[in-house]
């Protein structure tokens, strides 16, 4: 599957079978990881036994208490951790939905347990659960692209392509808090409208921006509609 098929594959998956990731897997997930790492400045670190991550007693009705594994997202603490986490994170969540996992982003941890090496002037922002799901989600609802874009006006398809993908991005209860915008010389503008991780929603969101945008681009779809 390329990036696109990826992106429309994967909704969050919060019950898991209780099935292990395969070695194999794990070796090429970790691989991911340390690539986007170093190319984000990351300390994010998979976590084969999630152990007591998800203890709390929401985590248990939502049914994140069965995910067998977790990605730690941790980075060395400065202003845009959140949004290289976002950034990067999306790259290994579509990844491991390639390798026939399922995932989900989870703000509700509980810190302490999670069981990863946590530098002094380093952060936990954000985990990721990861395994087989029972299911493969659903498609969540979405704002209408005009909701997200930031000026009127006709856009170039590569950009409405950009902000469909933009749009099927997983953000903190599908918020959808951003918007982006098209400049008079042709640079793309991405903003948070506040909210809970809407940071970490910006870095998925400019990701699956990009994806959506770079495919148009690459099948010479340059014009406007
Ligand atoms: C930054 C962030 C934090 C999230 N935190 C949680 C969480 O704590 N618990 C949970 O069940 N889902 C969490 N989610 C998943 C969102 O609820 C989900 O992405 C959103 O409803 C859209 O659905 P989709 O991912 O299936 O497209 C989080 C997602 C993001 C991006």
């Amino acid at each position: 599957m390329n990036q696109i098929e990826l992106i429309k594959a994967r909704h969050s998956v919060r019950s898991y079978l209780d099935k292990p990731i395969e070695a194999e897997k794990v070796e090429q997930l970790k691989a991911k990881i340390a690539e986007c790492n170093a190319a984000g400045e990351l300390h994010m670190q998979f976590c084969p036994d999630a152990g007591k991550t998800f203890n709390r007693v929401l985590n248990k009705f939502m049914g994140l208490g069965s995910a067998p594994s977790v990605i730690a997202c941790i980075g060395k603490d400065e202003d845009d951790l959140e949004e290289r986490i976002g950034y990067y994170g999306e790259q290994i969540v579509l990844f491991a939905q390639g390798l026939g996992l399922n995932t989900c982003w989870a703000g509700t941890f509980n810190p302490k347990n999670v069981p990863a090496e946590v530098g002094e002037d380093e952060r936990l922002v954000i985990v990721i659960a990861i395994g087989y799901g029972v299911n493969q989600g659903k498609q969540h609802r979405s704002k209408d692209p005009e909701k997200v874009i930031a000026s009127g006006g006709e856009k170039p398809y590569w950009f409405n392509y950009g902000v469909e993908m933009a749009l099927l991005a997983p953000t903190a209860i599908n918020q959808q808090k951003f918007l982006i915008d098209l400049k008079e010389d042709g640079s793309v503008t991405f903003a948070d409208q506040g909210g809970i991780f809407s940071k970490v929603d910006l870095g998925i969101v400019r990701y699956q921006f990009e994806v959506g945008a770079e495919h148009a681009k690459a099948q010479g779809r340059l014009s406007r509609q």
